[in-house]
C-alpha cells in the first residue's frame, strides 16, 4: 500500500499570500490517523483480484484519497471555530494560532483544493465520483447544522442524534470506501457492501470520539477534555444519561446544562454523574453492535489480504485512544 502520508507531505503549499497557505500546511503537517484516504485505497485493493492492487490502480485512486482527506481537515478548521476548540492533534488549533478568520478562508481554500485532487480521477469516473462527493459534503454541512442545532435543543432523541452523527461523521467514511471501490472497479454490490461498512464503522468511531472527550487521556486523544460537556453538546452519552437519569440525579444534570461558567467543576459534575448512571458502558455496547454489523459487511467482499485489514481497522477503532 502506498505511504498516504508522503502522499500528503507531498502536496505544495509553498504560494503566496502566507496567511492563507501557511495554516493548511500546519493543519496537514500535524498528523491524524488519515483514515479516510487509508478506507479509500483498502477498498479499492478489497475489490480487486487476490486484494493486490497494481501500481496503475493506486494512481487512479490516489487523487480522491487525498482530496478525502484534504476535505476532511477543512471540516476540522471550521468545526473547531464552530466548537471553540483550543487543541487538536496536540496543538493550537488554526483559529487559536491565527484567528476565525483565518480558519474561515483557510479552510474555505482546503475546500477548493479537494476539489482540485478530485478533478483528477479518471474521468470516465469522475461524473459519478463528483455526485458522491457532493452528497457527503452536503450531508456534512447538514450534520453539523444539527449538532448545533442541538446544543440548544431540549428534546433530542438517540434517534435524532443517530440521524446527525450519520451525517455529520459516517457519509464521509463510507463515501470513502465506495468511492475507493468504484474507482478500483468493483460491481455495485461491491460497492455498496463497502459503503455500509464505512457508514457503520462512521457511527461507532463518532460515538467512540463522544466517549473520548469525556474519558480519554489529552496526551494521546489530542484534544482537550470535556469540551462536549461544556457547550452540553447532545452526545451518546449526555442523551443516554438524560434518558437513564431520574428523580435527583436527572435534576441535578440539568442543573448543571445551565451552568455556563466554572468548566472545569461543571465537566467534573457531568463526569461523575455519567459514571453513576454506567452511560460508558452502555456506549460501548452500541459501538461493539455498529462495529459488528460494519464486519458482517465484509462477508459480501473478496476474502483477501484488503479486507483482512479492513477488519482490523474496525477491531482497533473500538479501542482506540486518539
Ligand atoms: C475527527 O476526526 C472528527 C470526527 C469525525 C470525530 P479524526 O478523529 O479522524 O481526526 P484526525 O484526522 O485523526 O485528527
Ligand atoms: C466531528 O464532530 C464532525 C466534523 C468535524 C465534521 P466533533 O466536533 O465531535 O469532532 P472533534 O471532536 O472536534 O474532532
Ligand atoms: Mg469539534
Ligand atoms: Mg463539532
Ligand atoms: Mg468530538
Amino acid at each position: 500500500m502506498i505511504d498516504i502520508n508522503k502522499a500528503i507531505e507531498s502536496l505544495d503549499w509553498n504560494r503566496e499570500p502566507r496567511g492563507l497557505y501557511e495554516p493548511i500546511e500546519y493543519t496537514l503537517a500535524a498528523g491524524g490517523k488519515r483514515i479516510r484516504p487509508t478506507l479509500a485505497l483498502t477498498a479499492a485493493e478489497a475489490v480487486v483480484n487476490g486484494g493486490l492492487i497494481s501500481g496503475d490502480a493506486i494512481d487512479h485512486v490516489l487523487p480522491a484519497a487525498l482530496a478525502l482527506e484534504v476535505f476532511h481537515n477543512f471540516t476540522l478548521l471550521h468545526d473547531d471555530v464552530m466548537d471553540r476548540a483550543a487543541v487538536r492533534r496536540g496543538r493550537p488549533t488554526v483559529h487559536t494560532k491565527w484567528n476565525d478568520n483565518t480558519a474561515i478562508l483557510s479552510g474555505d481554500q482546503m475546500l477548493i483544493e479537494a476539489y482540485k485532487l478530485l478533478s483528477d480521477v479518471p474521468a470516465d469516473k469522475l461524473p459519478k465520483v463528483l455526485k458522491w462527493f457532493n452528497e457527503m459534503a452536503t450531508g456534512i454541512c447538514e450534520g453539523q447544522q444539527y449538532d448545533v442545532d442541538f446544543e440548544h435543543a431540549n428534546q433530542v432523541s438517540i434517534d435524532d442524534y443517530m440521524m446527525m452523527i450519520e451525517k455529520k461523521t459516517s457519509v464521509l467514511l463510507a463515501y470513502a470506501m465506495k468511492i475507493g471501490g468504484y474507482i478500483a472497479g468493483g460491481n455495485e454490490a461491491q460497492q455498496e457492501a463497502l459503503y455500509q461498512f464505512g457508514l457503520h464503522i462512521g457511527l461507532a468511531f463518532q460515538i467512540q470520539d463522544d466517549v473520548l472527550d469525556v474519558y480519554g487521556d489529552p496526551k494521546t486523544f489530542g484534544k482537550a477534555i470535556g469540551g462536549d460537556i461544556c457547550c452540553n453538546k447532545k452526545t451518546f452519552l449526555l442523551l443516554t444519561a438524560l434518558e437513564k437519569a431520574d428523580g435527583d440525579t436527572k435534576a441535578e444534570l440539568l442543573q448543571w446544562l445551565m451552568a455556563t461558567d466554572n468548566n472545569e467543576e461543571k465537566i467534573a459534575a457531568v463526569t461523575d454523574i455519567y459514571n453513576r448512571l454506567g452511560v460508558r458502558a452502555a456506549a460501548e455496547d452500541v459501538i461493539e453492535q455498529h462495529t459488528s454489523l460494519a464486519l458482517q459487511q465484509l462477508d459480501r467482499l473478496p476474502q483477501n489480504n484488503a479486507t483482512g485489514q479492513l477488519r482490523l481497522l474496525a477491531e482497533r477503532l473500538v479501542t482506540r485512544k486518539s
